[in-house]
């Protein structure tokens, strides 16, 4: 059956069809393998959306920022600016024939993420001068923090193309910013964020059980994202692509780990059910965590969304009251010594 996404654009919500033949009833590992992009058609979209672009009378001015990597080659042409979020500004460019995304990412006292500790716990610094300045704060301290945070978004979209998750592929993180592809529709315009796009309860379901097995996928290859929402998702025509990783946990280390997984999954679940409210019954943030702890996620894992409590509540029953038991002989203990 064809595959109709209509999009919603602007305010004045103008839609758009666009059909593609594909099956939806293969698993959806198949579904990802059919979904690996090849590169000519990838440079096809990159040209094609040059042709698109608008561009303006006169050269953009280049932002500060971008500046050492014209100088250096990396960039040819900074062609527009895309977005400019809480952590960082995105620009569309040019590097030889190939149009791609530079993210530019906002300095540590311009960012908005206040519990950035929180998703840092486990971070592994490897040379301990480093970790020790950076636990110190001292202005070098500071410096490597910066590094590691900018880092950290490069390693996780590295680690997870090669996990089979689809991501932006990476191309480097330079002088604080981040090269990556642009993800665009096969029409050659920029793909819209999951909030931006209305779905049938078909591809709704379709894609909340790809977006699990990519949690899924991040989760074996040792990650959660920590930010996952509509927002950071985008959609083209072969379905969901994750972004916006610098965030990312490390899922064996940090004791925050299973309360992000299931933020993260539960959000999802509430987003996709709008279009399909059957979503909310699912349990997969249980399931997963389940599976994971347990050692056996894998992932190609097929989740079914249903999880059954263990007996393990009775059991912290019986303990509660083996507690109150003992509470309870200790305050008559002392009720008799007072007595004596
Ligand atoms: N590779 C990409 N291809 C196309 N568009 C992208 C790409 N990366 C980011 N964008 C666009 O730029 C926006 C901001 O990117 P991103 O979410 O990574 O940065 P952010 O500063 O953390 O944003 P926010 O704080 O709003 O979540 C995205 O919502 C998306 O619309
Ligand atoms: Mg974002």
């Amino acid at each position: 059956m064809a595959r109709i996404r209509a999009e919603f654009r602007g305010e004045d919500k103008v839609a758009y069809l666009a059909a593609r033949g594909q099956s939806r009833t293969t698993s959806v590992s198949r579904r990802l393998e059919e979904r690996r992009r090849n590169s000519p058609a990838k440079r096809q979209t990159a040209l094609q959306y040059a042709a698109n672009c608008q561009q303006p009378k006169r050269p953009m001015k280049t932002p500060p920022r971008l500046q050492p990597l014209l100088d250096d080659g990396l960039i040819d042409e900074v062609i527009h600016p895309l977005m400019s979020g809480k952590e960082a500004s995105v620009y569309v460019v040019r590097c030889g024939r190939e149009i791609r995304c530079a993210k530019v990412y906002k300095e540590v006292h311009k960012r908005s993420f206040k519990k950035a500790a929180q998703y840092q716990e486990g971070r592994k610094v490897r040379n301990s001068r480093r970790a020790r300045a950076m636990e110190k704060g001292s202005k070098f301290g500071r410096q490597q923090q910066e590094d590691t945070w900018q880092n950290a978004e490069v390693d996780a979209l590295f680690k997870l193309a090669k996990a089979g998750v689809r991501v932006p592929e990476p191309y480097g993180c330079f002088d604080g910013v981040l090269l990556m592809e642009l993800v665009t529709t096969e029409d050659g315009d920029v793909a819209p964020r999951l909030n931006d796009v209305i779905l049938t309860e078909e591809q709704a379901l379709e894609d909340h059980a790809v977006v699990m097995q990519y949690i899924v996928r991040m989760l074996c290859a040792g990650l959660i994202h920590g930010d996952l929402s509509e927002f950071n998702i985008l959609v083209d025509d072969y379905g969901p692509v994750i972004i916006d990783l610098p965030q990312a946990v490390d899922a064996a280390a940090n004791n925050n780990a299973r309360r992000m997984l299931e933020r993260d999954v539960n959000k999802m679940r509430d987003y996709y059910s709008q279009f399909a409210p059957q979503l909310l019954q699912t349990q997969y943030a249980k399931e997963i965590w389940a599976l994971y702890e347990d050692g056996e996620l894998h992932p190609d894992t097929e989740l079914t969304g249903n999880f059954v409590e263990s007996d393990e509540a009775a059991d912290v029953d019986t303990v509660m009251d083996e507690i109150r038991a003992v509470l309870e002989e200790q305050r008559a203990r002392e009720e008799r010594r007072k007595e004596e």
